[in-house]
């Protein structure tokens, strides 16, 4: 039998296949670009403070790698390592000294947060324009009324980044995205409703998934179940975008990654389709580096640069 490929190994030269991390490359180097011309013109430099409470493992990569390329795009790098036993009340004082502080245009609180604390409680105490995570509920609001700029969740955002540079225009697009959580799912949905998609939003409750995604012309996974989309669920051609990241057995005591769609058998019927790893990932950090600009120019009543060309 013949060894099937992963999506790691494709050549990711398959002009279907989405290549997220050279598109990231590039808009971070655009962010780059426009923190040196706000540096030289307006005497600003944007800063991001990204906090941490405790030692979960994968927060710790991370707030690390946040860290690390907001520096390199030029930008002042703020980190908060609190320990596990940081109570709500200490967390809450923290944010509130970062809502202060001049020098802190962004403000990152890493989820999931340790059990004593309301996640909930905190995300509300963000000043919701330096909320560059966009889950404020004012952000949220602001996002679905379409008034009073946004700042939108970094994964949707590079979602439609990609969706708006490998389609082009998606005014009449059938869009199915599979999740309805706060940070993907809903606000995708708003997204593409503002380019003029007609979108259905499908959960663990809807009725013939597999019919709903035959249907897209654009099908978003943002579920967390590995290779849950089979390729018999896509339209020939549909352009298809995977926002999971799941770690799979892959033998031998070690792990892989894959997405929520079975990509080998995805790639046999999609126009285009995003890979996993390399595809939406690397479009996040990019999309919180460009939010903490965006969100840094509205503060000083500069104008914001447009990352989407
Ligand atoms: N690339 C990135 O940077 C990035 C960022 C964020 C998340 N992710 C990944 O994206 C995935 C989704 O993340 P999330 O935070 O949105 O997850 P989440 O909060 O757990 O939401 C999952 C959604 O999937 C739906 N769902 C679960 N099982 C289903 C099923 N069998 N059929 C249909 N729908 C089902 C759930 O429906 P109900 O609402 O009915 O329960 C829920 O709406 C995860 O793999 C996560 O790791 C990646």
């Amino acid at each position: 039998m013949a060894q099937q490929r992963t999506s790691a190994e494709l050549p990711i030269r398959d002009e279907r296949v989405i290549d997220g991390k050279a598109f990231a490359a590039g808009l971070r180097g655009r962010v780059a670009d426009a923190v040196a011309g706000i540096k030289a013109g307006h005497g600003l430099t944007p800063g991001l403070a990204v906090v941490l409470v405790g030692e979960n493992a994968a927060s710790k990569v991370y707030v690390k790698n946040k860290a690390l390329q907001t520096a390199e795009a030029g930008m002042k790098s703020f980190r908060h390592d609190l320990p596990v036993e940081t109570t709500q009340d200490e967390l809450l004082a923290l944010v509130a000294e970062l809502n202060a502080d001049p020098a802190v245009h962004g403000i990152l609180v890493q989820l999931p947060l340790p059990d004593q604390i309301d996640s909930h409680a905190v995300l509300a105490a963000i000043d919701p324009d330096k909320d560059v995570d966009g889950f404020h509920v004012v952000n949220a609001g602001r996002l679905s009324t379409g008034t009073g700029g946004p700042l939108v969740p970094c994964t949707p955002l590079g979602c439609l980044m990609l969706l708006k540079a490998y389609v082009g225009d998606l005014t009449g697009k059938r869009a199915v995205i599979v999740g309805r959580s706060n940070i993907v799912g809903k606000p995708m949905a708003q997204l593409l409703l503002g380019e003029n998609c007609t979108v259905t939003v499908a959960h663990s409750r809807t009725r013939d998934l597999d019919a709903e995604c035959r249907r897209a012309d654009i099908l978003v996974a943002a579920v967390g179940r590995p290779e849950m989309i089979r390729g018999d669920w896509i339209a020939p051609g549909a352009t298809v975008i995977d926002v999971g990241i799941n770690r799979i057995d892959a033998g031998g005591g070690k792990t892989r990654l894959v997405g929520d769609v079975a990509f080998d058998e995805a790639l046999e019927k999609a126009g285009l389709i995003t890979p996993v790893p390399g595809g939406v990932g690397p479009m996040t950090i990019a999309c919180l580096l460009a939010n903490t600009v965006t969100a840094a120019c509205r503060q000083q009543g500069i104008e914001e640069p447009d990352f989407s060309a």
